[in-house]
């Protein structure tokens, strides 16, 4: 508590070494402990109103800028870009430029770098001085750090004036070499860039390897340049590094929506972008379509929302499955993939963690494959550590592990782990479908021993469902009914329900379309299984070591109350987006085969169709696709009912 004014002005000096030194990067105390300090002075303050300081903290920012302002040109500040997150964005830009523009234009497209914007000014040839953006009339001169960067020629090879201005970035492979280096890592190369420019010493910057790429050239003095593109051809001839080999130039801004897709097909350029831009490419455009306060109006940043992202390791764990299989998991920092928080990611089994070769630390691109599942692509940017050791044993019931083949595997067939996988994939969506009883539920219900084994889901009452954590009376009574609808299920359902090794959703109903009846399946042999098309030797001898426990574990349904339906009296399938549609699919689509997208169809209740005619009910439109596009197209521009799905829209419409 501050009492006197002596108190009062050394907190007032001490708030402003600790800004000091938080904006050289060297903090002195935490952020609470300045904040507590901070609190302090506005208390006396309020309390002595005629005594407050000028120099207070509370009344002004502290002047701690160490760096020498420089102003920028007042007729070109350096201002941002306006976004764009769908192709309709970027028609309403085209419409927006062809309203003040009568002249023909093309586009400009180019990767946007995620980095620190930096004007860097030649004159007569010679690098003279940098600025960061500052508020974009103003920033701070930087041009001892930008001096560090060896890539950018402090002499041109004409003597030619003019600003560049373009990005401050670092590449993965820099900023993995820098957290190998240092004891505390850094988060992000951005964040990192932004930090050392805050330093003063350059020699900093020397030590972070800092890059740059220029995207746009202001020059005084020169030839005549009247395109972007030829602007960014110009700049590389003068040795400036531009990213040149990835601008490219479109004649319409569909082209240039084609030209995104590819773009964020390719793989990563080696340091982080955000997106891509548009520019008009005609430079007298520019002039005349100006800016608003914030932004050019001749360009703008196209920004998906992301298929992929990118993110760290922080672990990787085993999981058990309802067999017994140890899966590794991977623990990622968070990150939104198609609006989704990623978390953890299945690597499948151990050879995949060798192959991708993914330990903690790394860098990692994940997607959503299917658009659902979570994925790791690729490592960017491979952490020093080692390879995870392999699991000895399991991680819940520390049972001594197997190797079954590729597989881990965990032998208790009591394990609690086991158990609890079991009961989720009898409740998932595509075996009973039991609403509501999830994961969080189920390890509650398996930790405080209501269910021991799958039959008990069926007596679990009300009042003990209302016992577990966040369920309310209407929610337990809506659990009790779920289960109890599920006591009739088909013999397909119930036998892909079992979550039998080898047995998932078309071997389940090839056996239940074969035996008719849950007893002739429990009284088959080996001999018989592998009459079946595309069961072999080792799925069926698998399968007949499982029926004495398919047995066990029916009987003890059959004694709570369910009765199995043969296949012949099954409901209907519901009708979805697909049912009773001939579905045409063309070109690449980012997340599915072309394979798995057909079968997906298939399962809900659609045909696949191989040409585009007037019979087509629905075109998939995916990357690169020809002349199937284009017949669509034209069928329905000639007012032939044809729906047309790009591939987001197909993928949303597979996960109703
Ligand atoms: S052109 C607005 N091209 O994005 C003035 N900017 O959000 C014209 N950026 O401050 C900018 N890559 O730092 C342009 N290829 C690129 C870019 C790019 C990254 C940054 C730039 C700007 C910010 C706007």
């Amino acid at each position: 508590m501050i009492t006197n004014p002596l108190a009062y002005t050394e907190a007032i000096h001490q708030l402003i070494a600790y800004t000091l030194a938080y904006e050289l990067g060297t903090p002195m105390v935490s952020d609470a402990a300045y904040d507590q300090l901070y609190q302090q002075v506005k208390l006396y303050e309020r309390n002595n109103p005629t005594h407050i300081a000028e120099n207070s903290p509370t009344q002004t920012f502290p002047h701690t800028n160490l760096f020498q302002p420089f102003q920028h040109d007042p007729n070109t500040p350096m201002i941002s870009l306006a976004n764009a997150y769908t192709r309709d964005d970027l028609t309403a830009f085209d419409t927006r430029i062809k309203k003040t523009i009568q002249a023909p234009v093309t586009y400009c497209l180019e990767p946007k770098l995620d980095g620190v914007a930096v004007s860097v000014h030649y004159e007569a040839g010679r690098l003279r001085v940098a600025a960061t953006r500052g508020n974009g009339s103003q920033g701070d001169v930087i041009t001892a750090h930008v001096r560090t960067i060896d890539h950018l020629p402090k002499t041109l090879p004409e003597p030619v004036t003019l600003e560049c201005r373009g990005e401050l970035f670092m590449t993965h492979a820099d900023f993995h070499d820098l957290n190998a280096r240092s004891d505390t890592p850094f988060s992000n190369p951005r964040n990192t860039v932004a930090g050392t420019l805050r330093q003063l010493d350059p020699a900093v910057s020397q030590g972070r390897n800092l890059s740059i790429i220029i995207y746009q050239g202001l020059p005084k003095t020169g030839p005549a340049i009247d395109t972007h593109h030829a602007m960014i051809q110009w700049l590389t001839k003068l040795g400036l590094p531009t990213n040149l080999p990835h601008v490219s130039v479109h004649p319409t801004i569909e082209s240039a929506y084609v030209g995104v897709q590819d773009f964020f097909q390719h793989a990563s350029l080696g340091y982080d972008t955000d997106g891509c831009v548009i520019k008009v490419n005609e430079l007298a455009a520019h002039a005349e379509l100006g800016r608003t306060a914030k932004s050019v109006r001749w360009a703008v940043a196209y920004k998906p929302v992301a298929k992929r992202a990118l993110t760290t390791v922080t672990a990787i764990e085993p999981q058990v499955g309802r067999t017994g299989v140890l899966t590794p998991v991977a623990h990622v920092e968070p990150v939104a993939v198609q609006g989704v928080v990623i978390q953890r990611v299945s690597l499948y089994n151990y050879d995949e963690i060798e192959r991708l070769r993914i330990r903690p630390g790394d860098r990692v691109e994940v997607a959503r494959a299917g658009d659902v599942i979570p994925k790791i692509m690729a490592v960017v940017s491979p952490s020093s550590d080692p390879l995870p050791p392999l699991p000895t044993q399991c991680p819940v019931c520390s049972s001594d592990v197997l190797h079954d083949g590729a597989a881990l595997r965990c032998p208790n067939v009591g394990c609690l782990a086991q158990l609890k996988a079991r009961l989720t994939h009898y409740a998932s969506r595509d075996a009973l479908a039991i609403d509501g009883l999830g994961p969080a539920i189920i390890d509650q219900l398996v930790d405080t021993q209501l269910v021991h084994r799958l039959c008990d889901l069926y007596t679990v009452s009300v009042d003990q469902f209302m016992q577990l954590d966040k369920l309310a009376e209407k929610s337990s009574r809506q659990l009790v009914d779920a289960i109890a609808a599920t006591q009739t299920p088909t013999l397909g359902t119930f036998l892909y329900a079992m979550g039998l090794p080898g047995v998932g959703a078309t071997v389940a109903r090839q056996l239940a379309q074969h035996f008719q009846t849950l007893d002739a399946l429990l009284a088959t042999d080996a001999e018989s299984l592998i009459e079946l098309d595309g069961i072999g030797d080792r799925l069926a001898n698998a399968i007949v070591s499982q029926l004495p426990t398919l047995r066990q574990v029916s009987d003890e349904l059959y004694a709570v109350g369910m009765r199995i339906q043969s296949p012949t009296a099954s409901t209907p399938t519901p009708e979805t987006p697909f049912t009773n549609k001939t579905v045409v699919i063309t070109g690449t689509l980012a997340t599915l085969s072309r394979k798995d997208a057909e079968a997906m169809v298939l399962n809900l209740g659609g045909q696949i169709g191989q040409t585009v005619s007037k019979k087509t009910d629905i075109v998939v439109v995916g990357e690169s696709a020809g002349s199937k596009a284009k017949k669509a197209a034209d069928l329905q521009a000639a007012g032939v009912p044809i729906v047309i799905w790009d591939d987001a829209t197909f993928c949303s419409k597979l996960t109703r």
